[in-house]
């Protein structure tokens, strides 16, 4: 087999590279791992660094050649990044099918920052028809918070089920997978790629350091085995496409590196950008559930976080007519444009703003609207997830 994968598989050369810290160059303002988004980020700088490949037209014209149907959120450079989703597209195109991976790791609630990536991989699953595995990493929550027990993570990961089966996807064609409740079909995996893997390869990529937790340090090879997992579940070398915010990526160099030499595809990647905070720049963070909102936040608390939120609008009305407002730094724009409005509608909403024709209130009260009304419906598919999580675990049969 190996051979073949050989021939096949793009061969970027994947450089290994810290996850960046500020101290790097390219990241003086910003700061981000698998754990920790801060700061103002240059998405630009970030496909340098990691070594990764923009969305380019091409793509998208291929895309839109294969399932008639480009996604928004490929069009608006959401997904703005890549490795090998070409060559998945080339297997797609010559009759090979590929799986999608994604994940949570269960810290707290859903919010919509985090269903924007898995919206999107709905439509993957149901353009490409494409079989899911979704990993829920309880192990890595708990050794990551210093402050959760292990009941906490656990009452997370339930309700987080709830959120990803609302979500819609194919219940026939998708598994979920906890990691402390399925490691028996992962620690195989997990021990042959541990074994390739140096501590000090993992601390350059992982920017582990001699304080950090032992069993955090033993985490990443759980992350990377459901990238080989659909080659045994299918029997044959299986390619693998895992939607997934950019700050994943450590995870995906570091399993793309041994790949090769455990005779399985590079998994390919389609990296998301991150939703911004209601209230500022930067990722929205689960932390501070002020700036977000939540999949079982109640009306009150929508119009709440929505009417506080930061806009791009002038400081009054008499500026915001005279000078027209800055919807490209626009949270409420862009969470608008991101879930509600349809092309045509961002576009008016957009010329609007900066002509000075329409004013934050119309703007927040139209998101307002339009989230509670997406959350009414949310928590109804939430409360009926509740019956379907058996069929929705993973259990070691082929999907
Ligand atoms: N580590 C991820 C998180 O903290 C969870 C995760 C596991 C994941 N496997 C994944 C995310 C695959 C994206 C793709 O959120």
């Amino acid at each position: 087999m190996s051979s073949e994968v050989d021939d096949d598989i793009s061969n970027d050369s994947d450089v290994i590279i810290k996850g960046s810290d500020s101290n790097s160059d390219n990241f003086k303002e910003s700061k981000i791992t698998p754990w920790e988004v801060q700061g103002e980020i240059n998405y630009d700088k970030l496909i340098e660094t990691f070594g990764t490949k923009p969305i380019t037209p091409d793509i998208l014209q291929k895309v839109q050649k294969l399932v008639g149907d480009v996604h928004p959120l490929l069009k608006l450079n959401y997904f703005f990044s890549h490795r090998d989703f070409d060559w998945i597209l080339n297997k797609y195109e010559r009759n090979e099918n590929f799986y999608l991976y994604t994940g949570r790791g269960p810290s707290g609630m859903v919010h919509m920052g985090h269903i924007l990536p898995w919206l999107f991989t709905k439509y993957l699953q149901d353009k490409f028809n494409s079989k899911l595995l979704f990993q829920l990493t309880d192990d890595e929550k708990f050794l990551y918070n210093q402050d959760r027990t292990f009941q906490e993570i656990k009452s997370f990961t339930y309700e987080n089920i709830l959120d990803i089966i609302a979500i819609g996807f194919d219940a026939k064609r998708t598994k979920i997978i906890v990691d402390t409740k399925h490691i028996q079909y992962l620690y195989p995996l997990a021990n042959e790629i541990a074994k390739r893997i140096t501590f000090s390869t993992s601390k350059s990529v992982f920017g582990f350091t001699h304080s950090t937790n032992i069993g955090m340090i033993g985490f990443p090879p759980i992350q990377s085995a459901p990238c080989f997992l659909p080659s045994l579940i299918e029997g044959k070398p299986t390619p693998v496409l895992i939607p997934a915010a950019i700050d994943q990526d450590p995870y995906w160099r570091m399993t793309r590196d041994v790949a090769d030499r455990m005779g399985y595809y590079k998994p390919a990647q389609i990296h998301s950008k991150f939703l911004p905070a209601l209230d500022t720049s930067g990722k929205m963070s689960s932390s501070k559930p002020q700036n977000a909102l939540f999949t079982t936040d109640d009306p009150e608390t929508i119009d709440r976080k929505v009417s506080a939120a930061f806009t791009g609008g002038q400081p009054t009305v008499a500026l915001q007519r005279e000078l027209g407002g800055n919807a490209l730094e626009c949270p409420v724009y862009w969470y608008l444009r991101y879930f509600f409005d349809s092309e045509v509608q961002s576009e008016e909403r957009l010329i609007k703003c900066e002509g000075g024709n329409l004013l934050c209130g119309e703007c927040k009260s139209d998101l307002a609207t339009e989230s509670k009304s997406f959350m009414i419906k949310f928590k109804q598919r939430r409360e009926k997830a509740k019956d379907m999580i058996q069929e929705f675990m993973y259990d070691g049969k082929p999907l």
